[in-house]
């Protein structure tokens, strides 16, 4: 079983071909991080127009980069939401027409989903169950993963995700967009305890977040000071501090709750070395395995879109079938 893969739900178009006995054969990203910076963020538009241009070519690259054509490739797996309308739109129609022209089967997946089979692309992979730390852009949730496609979200953020929380509070300290990376470089040249952000949720018993505050925290440290490059370090170092500790605590109940043993870190914000160590660490204590992807695979890419594709195919799931495009997906119902 071979499955080409298309991620287009942001600002990232992306392509993969995975193989069910041979692995990760081919991926390529095409990021429009640069055509959006002039605007501080995604215009939504613009990056419509983007993955129509991107992606015919990235299919090719992929296909001969894993010295396929359509006749050994199984079936098309895309990303079907939740992103931005616009831009699933693209992924999703091509992925369909191709179907269509190829005579393969072309199916729908939840881009949470994707990222959190993504450590399933590494050499040691997670058995299932476990508990996965979905944090990205646009969302954080504590998922307990029964199986494939069985997804029951015991966590998640009442306002503000971690990825958005590091996004906003990075501009607030002048760093070009998308700040979250950014912010965690300066992070590591500032001095800690500092500044002590509150730390969200922590005093309450219970698996869900709220990063919304610390924005305003940080414009509050901010206020009336110059903007040292020092000053600016040790703000973004606690910040980072009080978001990390939070996901490290929140992820502790979280296994001791669920009673799994292991534990899944997916999403942007799991690109992050310090919450990586932290996350290592809170393993070590409770015996339990932890499971990152490579940092590449953090971020959106296509190939957890078409791993996730092929294990779908495999397992006879054929109801992403027929073309879908959904803004809003809520992880816990898409079922098998
Ligand atoms: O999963 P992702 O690529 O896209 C979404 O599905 O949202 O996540 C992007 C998020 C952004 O908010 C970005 O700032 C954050 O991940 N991010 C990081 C790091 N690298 C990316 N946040 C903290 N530390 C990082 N090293
Ligand atoms: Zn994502």
């Amino acid at each position: 079983m071979r499955v080409l893969g298309i991620e287009s739900s942001c600002d990232e178009t992306a392509v993969a071909v995975y193989d069910e006995i041979d692995g990760l054969l081919s991926h390529r990203l095409y990021s429009q991080v640069a055509m959006h910076q002039a605007y501080g963020g995604v215009v939504p538009e613009l990056a419509s127009r983007d993955h129509v241009r991107r992606l015919l070519p990235l299919v090719r690259q992929a296909l001969a980069d894993a010295h396929s054509d359509k006749d050994s490739i199984d079936g098309v797996a895309y990303t079907a939401g939740p992103g931005l309308i616009g831009a699933l739109l693209v992924g999703a129609s091509f992925a369909t027409a191709l179907g269509v022209a190829w005579r393969k089967p072309a199916l729908g997946i939840h881009h949470l989903e994707g990222h959190l089979l993504a450590p399933l692309l590494e050499p040691k992979p997670p058995a299932f169950p476990f508990l996965a730390l979905l944090v990205s852009g646009g969302h954080t949730q504590l998922v307990d993963v029964a199986a494939l496609g069985s997804y029951r979200i015991v966590g998640e953020t009442l306002d503000d995700a971690a990825g958005e929380a590091f996004d906003k509070t990075a501009k607030l300290l002048g760093l070009p967009y998308p700040g979250g990376a950014a912010l965690a470089t300066l992070a590591e040249s500032g001095r800690s305890g500092q500044f002590v952000f509150p730390k969200p949720m922590l005093d309450r018993p219970g698996l869900d977040f709220s990063f919304s505050g610390l924005k305003t925290a940080a414009l509050v440290a901010l206020r009336g000071r110059d903007l040292l490059p020092t000053v600016r370090a040790d703000i973004a170092r606690g910040f980072q501090e009080a978001v990390v500790e939070t996901l490290a605590e929140k992820c502790r109940r979280a296994l001791l709750q669920t009673g799994h043993r292991r534990l899944v870190i997916a999403g942007g914000v799991g690109a992050n070395r310090r919450l990586r160590e932290r996350l290592a660490a809170v393993g070590t204590d409770l015996g339990a395995e932890v499971y990152f992807p490579r940092t590449e695979f953090c971020t959106d890419n296509g190939a957890m879109i078409a791993l996730a594709g092929c294990l779908r195919l495999k397992a006879g799931m054929r109801s992403g079938l027929g073309m879908s495009a959904r803004a809003n997906w809520e992880l816990g119902s898409i079922g098998v």
